[in-house]
């Protein structure tokens, strides 16, 4: 029943016509999002049982990237149609067996219908982009999004280990508020949200040597407490004489390297700034060390703990290294590193909650684009294969026979509902719709027939262009088939004594916690 109200709720979000929904935390904040992931995630959820599919939505999107709410409506599906069997007196294990067998034979079924695509075949990589984030808030840019992301994963593929890798981790992605999301850039090189330390230093440097730094350009502070009496001005000239002279060494030694730009995780002591800048020297510190370890990659150079460390050869490279001014703030453009694979996406964006989906929206193409690049396989979305899909599961359901087979059909019946969510979000009629996708399904020339929900009305996905990647529907079908069988194997929720986390009030009603609650 929990696991029922959740996918209720998530359901409308399906599809290019989903809505949005708007979660708001205790604090008043908000989020608005059709991000299937992002919903389940930020649920404020109790009940063991829908916490799940939280479960689904998150391996989903840990694995693939994309088909979160696919996944969880399936999932719920699954357990409502097994309602129905069980109360025909169905044994639930008889129902488990039933989904495992038909999910072995749909994940077969759709290897057999997918398309193999040419893994450099920009105009497909386009398509899957677009396809997938059409279903966003930000889908009027779609197209605009779905070129950037494709040239993006394509930047980072790597053929070396003789299987074709596009390891979207090194797509560094920088969200800076202003303009809109068509002034979205994608940068060859790394770019940071930082400022140039001191106003004195070059704001360009064209063939960077990059010194990259662990540590502190400052005098440490000694641990203990030491007093140290000074008694003439004499004496104290010398003291902060000593200070300068060590921070002059610094900089000397940072010279040495050759080194024309200085990259910190920490502090710099202002002095120092003020030598570096004399020497033409651009620094920027306090860098995050995930920006350092991405640096590191992409200029080749390699990150010091201390000075003594550093020469010539730990030195990174880059073309250019130069601030540019972006609204009011400013962003430091490390351009074509040593390493080519190293990019950047630069999302702008109107207001807070704009950026904040289209960062979402590029992260589910990013997936879709990846997969696709690594697969080479796709298959048309649009409620198409799933339509197929439970077509050749009914074929399958008569050879299974027995008990079984009112499980196969019940799974066969759970993936026709999302041609029929579809169906239901662009405002069509659900029944007219199956009524006549099952008829054209019923000829294999018409095997990709979907819900156009544009058109409102049933169309080759493939000629509109709607496609997905396999390896999506493939985890959609394993993810929620596992969650489901879970579930059913639950015949009774006990209270346990718990030993994590903190103790809540009591509940009303003497329930166990999160038991009132859906
Ligand atoms: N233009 C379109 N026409 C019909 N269906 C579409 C279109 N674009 C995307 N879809 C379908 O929408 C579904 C994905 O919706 P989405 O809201 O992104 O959910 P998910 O989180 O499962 O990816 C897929 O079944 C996909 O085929
Ligand atoms: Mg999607």
């Amino acid at each position: 029943m929990a696991a029922k109200i959740v996918t209720a709720t998530i359901r409308t979000t399906l599809g290019p016509l989903g809505m949005d929904k708007m979660l708001v935390s205790g604090m008043g904040d908000a989020v608005i999002t059709s991000d299937g992931a992002t919903i389940m995630k930020e649920f404020d959820i109790q009940h063991p049982a829908a916490k799940m599919l939280v479960e689904v939505a998150k391996s989903q999107d840990n694995e693939v990237g994309d088909g979160t709410t696919t996944a969880v409506v399936l999932a719920g599906e699954l357990l409502s149609k097994a309602q129905e069997l069980i109360d025909q007196d169905v044994h639930p294990t008889v129902i488990i067996d039933g989904y495992k067998k038909a999910s072995a034979e749909a994940l077969q079924i759709l290897d057999s219908l997918a398309i193999t695509v040419d893994p450099t075949d920009t105009k497909t990589l386009r398509q899957i982009a677009s396809t997938s984030m059409g279903t966003k808030a930000v889908a009027t840019s779609k197209d605009y999004l779905a070129t950037l992301a494709t040239s993006a994963v394509t930047q980072v593929v790597d053929n070396s280990s003789g299987k074709t890798k596009a390891d979207i981790e090194r797509i560094k992605v920088l969200k800076k508020h202003g303009e809109g999301i068509e002034q979205t850039e994608l940068v060859k090189g790394i770019v940071l949200d930082k400022e140039i330390a001191h106003s004195d230093m070059p704001k360009r440097v064209e063939k960077a040597r990059i010194a990259l730094l662990n540590t502190k350009l400052e005098i440490e502070k000694t641990e203990f407490d030491a007093k140290i009496t000074i008694e003439s001005p004499d004496q104290m000239k010398m003291f902060l004489g000593e200070e300068e002279t060590m921070m002059r060494k610094m900089v000397e030694k940072i010279a040495e390297s050759k080194a024309n730009v200085v990259l910190s995780e920490k502090g710099i002591d202002d002095v120092v700034l003020h030598f570096l800048a004399k020497r033409g020297i651009l620094a920027v510190k306090n860098l995050s060390s995930g920006d350092m370890e991405k640096l590191g990659r992409a200029t080749g150079g390699k990150v010091v703990a201390s000075l003594k460390d550093l020469s010539a050869e730990s030195l990174g490279e880059a073309k250019l290294v130069e601030e540019v001014k972006i609204g009011d703030d400013k962003l430091l453009y490390i351009r074509e590193c040593k390493d080519p694979k190293a990019v950047t996406i630069v999302i702008r964006g109107g207001s807070e909650h704009v950026i904040e989906e289209a960062e979402r929206s590029l992260h589910d193409g990013l997936c879709v684009v990846r997969n696709v690049v690594e697969d080479g396989k796709i298959v048309a979305g649009g409620g198409s294969v799933e339509a197929e899909l439970a077509k050749q599961l009914r074929d399958f359901a008569v050879k299974v026979g027995g008990r079984e087979q009112l499980a196969v059909q019940c799974f066969a019946e759970a993936v026709e509902s999302i041609p029929v969510t579809l169906a239901q979000n662009a405002g069509l009629d659900p029944i007219d719709v199956m009524v006549e996708l099952r008829m054209k399904h019923q000829e294999s020339a018409n095997k990709w027939f979907g819900v156009s929900v544009h058109d409102g009305r049933v169309a080759d996905m493939f000629n509109e262009r709607v496609v997905e990647p396999l390896r999506v529907k493939q985890q959609a079908i394993k993810s929620s088939t596992e969650v489901a069988c879970m579930i059913l194997r639950i015949d009774d929720v006990v209270s346990s004594k718990g030993t994590k986390g903190p103790a809540g009030p009591p509940p009303p009603g003497g329930m166990p916690p999160g038991m009132g609650m859906m």
